[in-house]
């Protein structure tokens, strides 16, 4: 990673969930090896960097997010020497790799908190919160209370995720050396970034009631990423945000975080998590459109994407995952990727991964959807529950990569998954993409090619043209040289005109006439303009 925030316009990040991406040994869970074999699938996309979710020693109760050893590789994923060849080859290949950095809780199996569990007098004691009572009525995000009771010491102490994860204090300087110390462990063997887990959460304010977002938030990051060896390596922050604490974070002169993504596009067309509302793809147009502006104007790295491991898939809820799956996907692909900021896609996402449907709760593992159907037995009818989880729960992103149509698509030579394939997996996988003729992956990699080439694609800027608000999303990416036009009808066909005229460049529907005209539901189109 170079010095300047400019440089980072380059990223394209591919997000891997280990588990779930290519299993080399057979036992039905991916690994670092399988990894390091779809390197060169990885590279023809046009990603040049990977997001790795958590691979550190865990006992998985929140697949990897519960980490009981940050300097040690889960025997799920493989080894220390795995990972090191994986960090080689990646480099190798031109490709960065960026970490998991996993601080607000750690696992209750890690030996801090086995330690710190142990007595009142235990040093690492206050490496924890504890409480003689719940302070407060703060629910988990998975279910229950957010406090749990410890016999040896006779006190609560708080986990903000399942009870497995307790929240670490950072208010203990002791607790931000260890992170600073394993920052740089990971820095000095070579990775070059670090997506940061729900870091808001890491200052809290009880008095304040406030579980995230505390006074210290600001100081606590720049202590731990404001440091000079720093500089070069990307970050990205897990954060709920406002435009305030973006700038917040990550201005330019805040030594803090390179960026934080934005997910409030991503919460269209549901209310909380698993029920659906009735949405347009116009609302999040409008949402990003606001954001580009604002990252525009404060000069402000942006991340765009629209899927990761903790949503269903964008796809299924904002577009039509079914007849125009091709048209839809892409259309997506090119409303996003072309905006100004930072490629975020989720493996997957490149073939057009769509929801599953499954009818019993054995085929679902997702900590967080199994905590709301119990929390919810009993008051919501089965049935409706069981849809509502199908909505909504994570597993949907999660299921095992399909690389081909075979029985076990080319993911493992074990007899089963870890987690039951996507129910779609044999019209949905890699190779029949590739075979058909209204092939996504063959799109991005036109798509990224594109974006690769263009210098006003990745540093231009953005300007929305407005007067066509009908339903689609018409925007000019440009800078001295080059000005680039790109056109996205949602939804229905319809025509458009008054458009400026120019060589085509990317098409999703080999169109034929120029930028005006018809254009049909999930068309999009980029032009060259003179
Ligand atoms: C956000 C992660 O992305 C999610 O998967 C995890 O469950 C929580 N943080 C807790 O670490």
């Amino acid at each position: 990673m170079k010095k300047s925030f400019s440089d980072c316009y380059d990223l394209v990040v591919y997000q891997i969930y280990p588990r779930s991406f290519k299993d080399s040994n057979a036992d039905g869970v991916g690994d670092l090896c399988g990894i390091i074999s779809k390197l060169d699938y990885i590279k023809s996309l046009g990603a040049n960097a990977i997001w790795l979710c958590p691979i550190f020693k865990s006992p998985q109760c929140d697949n990897g997010y519960d980490i009981s050893d940050y300097r040690d590789i889960d025997p799920l994923y493989g080894t220390m020497d795995d990972f090191d060849r994986l960090l080689a080859a990646a480099h190798e290949k031109g490709i960065k790799i960026i970490m998991d950095f996993v601080a607000n809780h750690t696992s209750s199996e890690h030996e801090w908190f086995r330690e710190a569990r142990s007595s009142k007098e235990n040093p690492y004691h206050g490496y924890y919160y504890w409480a003689d009572r719940p302070l407060n009525d703060w629910r988990s995000e998975f279910g229950g209370s957010a406090w749990e009771y410890n016999e040896a010491t006779g006190e609560y102490y708080l986990h903000s995720f399942a009870v497995g994860q307790p929240d670490v204090n950072w208010t203990n300087p002791k607790v931000r050396e260890e992170y600073k110390a394993i920052v740089d462990f990971w820095v000095n063997k070579g990775v070059d970034g670090f997506r940061c887990d729900v870091l808001d959460h890491i200052s809290k304010d009880f008095k304040k009631g406030l579980r995230r977002n505390g006074p210290h938030l600001h100081e606590y990051i720049r202590e731990v990423f404001g440091r000079d060896h720093l500089e070069n390596i990307y970050t990205v922050g897990e954060a709920e945000t406002t435009t305030e604490s973006i700038l917040a974070t990550c201005g330019q002169d805040r030594k803090e975080l390179k960026s934080v993504f934005q997910f409030s596009h991503l919460a269209v067309g549901r209310r909380g998590k698993y029920t659906p509302v009735p949405h347009r793809m116009d609302e999040v147009k409008k949402i990003l459109v606001r954001w580009q502006r604002f990252t525009q104007k404060h000069d402000l790295l942006y991340i765009l994407l629209t899927d990761n491991h903790d949503r269903p898939w964008f796809l299924s809820r904002m577009a039509n995952d079914r007849e125009l799956r091709y048209e839809s996907a892409t259309n997506i692909a090119a409303a996003v990727f072309l905006l100004k900021g930072i490629p975020f896609v989720y493996e997957g996402q490149e073939i057009g991964c769509a929801n599953s449907h499954y009818s019993d709760l054995a085929s679902f593992n997702d900590v967080e959807c199994l905590g709301y159907y119990k929390e919810n037995e009993g008051k919501i009818p089965e049935s409706e529950l069981l849809e509502r989880i199908n909505f909504g729960s994570r597993d949907n992103s999660r299921r095992p990569f399909a690389w081909d149509e075979t029985e076990s698509h080319g993911f493992t030579e074990a007899k089963e998954p870890w987690l039951p394939y996507a129910t779609r997996s044999k019209e949905i996988n890699l190779s029949s993409d590739e075979k058909s003729e209204k092939s996504i992956s063959r799109f991005y990699r036109a798509l990224f090619a594109l974006r690769g080439e263009r210098e006003a694609l990745r540093r231009g800027s953005f300007r929305q043209l407005k007067r066509f608000k009908r339903n689609c999303f018409v925007y000019v990416r440009e800078n001295e040289k080059e000005k680039i036009l790109v056109v996205c009808n949602f939804e229905k066909a319809q025509k458009i005109s008054g458009l400026p005229e120019g060589k085509l460049l990317l098409s999703n529907a080999r169109r034929q006439s120029g930028a005006n005209g018809e254009y049909a539901a999930f068309e999009c189109a980029v032009y060259e303009l003179e």
